[in-house]
């Protein structure tokens, strides 16, 4: 019983120490949170990646109480819709936008033979190998943000002042060096090593950001993506069951104290 409680009052310690490691963020990250966030990075200044990977929880339709965990699109949810729509409205997908809460625990795309499977990368099909490359996707996406370009893209992030002094502050880059975009779209890009770079570090910025928000709410999981080995699915299997007793017996540790208590 003793280790019991003991083991109890470490794993509300983690917790806590996790909580507040999470709202620690590096300037880096608070750029990367700005940038998930910022619907001028859509052709139409509509649509930012936490349109449809939302940060807060959000309740399913007709069911106020009933909230789903964040980071999934909040249009689905409520609306009972499978795919997004676009900066351009009448345009989606044909995908559902999945959770964006685990994607910086996927390892890189490969064959794992335990498993007899394809597994990691990042989208459905795992054909970005990680965050950054994750993250340069969705603006030049024309059913997604539909930006025209990465030209285009970074024009709008020197729009931005504070952008200006954090990519400064955090890469020295100056994006003040690169022309504003013109319209209509028919100019060759100037300064293309430029443009590529700050494109580069944008994208890299979300995943830094997008480490901090893992939204791992079961134990299972918790102890699946401790550093090391993936588990197999055989191990899974008895962590599962070893979880669900030990979960009876906290229920039960905290039914006895109550009786104490009263
Ligand atoms: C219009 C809705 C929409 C927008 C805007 C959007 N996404 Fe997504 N996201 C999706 C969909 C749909 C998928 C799945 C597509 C696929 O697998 O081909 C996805 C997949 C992802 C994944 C992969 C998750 C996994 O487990 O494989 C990540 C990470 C992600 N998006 C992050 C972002 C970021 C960062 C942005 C902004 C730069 C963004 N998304 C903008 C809809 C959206």
């Amino acid at each position: 019983m003793k280790r019991l409680r003991l083991s109890f009052i470490a794993l509300s310690v983690f917790c806590c120490a996790s909580a507040w490691a999470e709202k620690k963020l590096t300037n880096e990250q608070i750029l990367g949170s700005l940038l998930f966030q910022d619907a001028n990075l859509s052709w139409n200044r509509n649509q930012s990646c936490s349109s449809c990977h939302t940060l807060t929880p959000i309740a399913k339709m007709g069911k106020p109480f009933n909230r789903v965990p964040g980071f999934v699109d909040p249009g689905n949810v409520k609306n009972g819709t499978a795919v997004s729509t676009g900066s351009f409205v009448e345009r989606h997908g044909i995908l559902n936008a999945p959770s964006a809460g685990y994607a910086a625990y996927s390892p890189l795309f490969h064959w794992d033979d335990s498993e007899g499977l394809y597994v990691g990368g990042q989208f459905w099909n795992g054909r970005a190998t990680n965050l950054t490359g994750q993250a340069k996707q969705p603006f030049l996406n024309p059913v997604e943000m539909a930006m025209p370009n990465k030209w285009s893209v970074v024009s709008r992030l020197r729009e931005n002042q504070v952008y200006r002094k954090l990519f400064r502050d955090i890469y020295a880059i100056d994006l003040t060096a690169v022309d504003f975009y013109p319209k209509p779209p028919s100019e060759p890009v100037k300064n293309p090593a430029a443009v590529e770079n700050i494109y580069h570090h944008l994208a890299k910025a979300i995943g830094e950001f997008e480490k901090t928000r893992s939204s791992i709410n079961s134990m299972l999981n918790s102890i699946a993506l401790l550093p090391g080995k993936p588990l197999s699915r055989q191990s899974r299997k008895k962590v599962s069951t070893c979880l669900t007793m030990s979960t009876k017996a906290i229920a039960l540790l905290v039914i006895s104290v109550r009786r104490e208590k009263t």
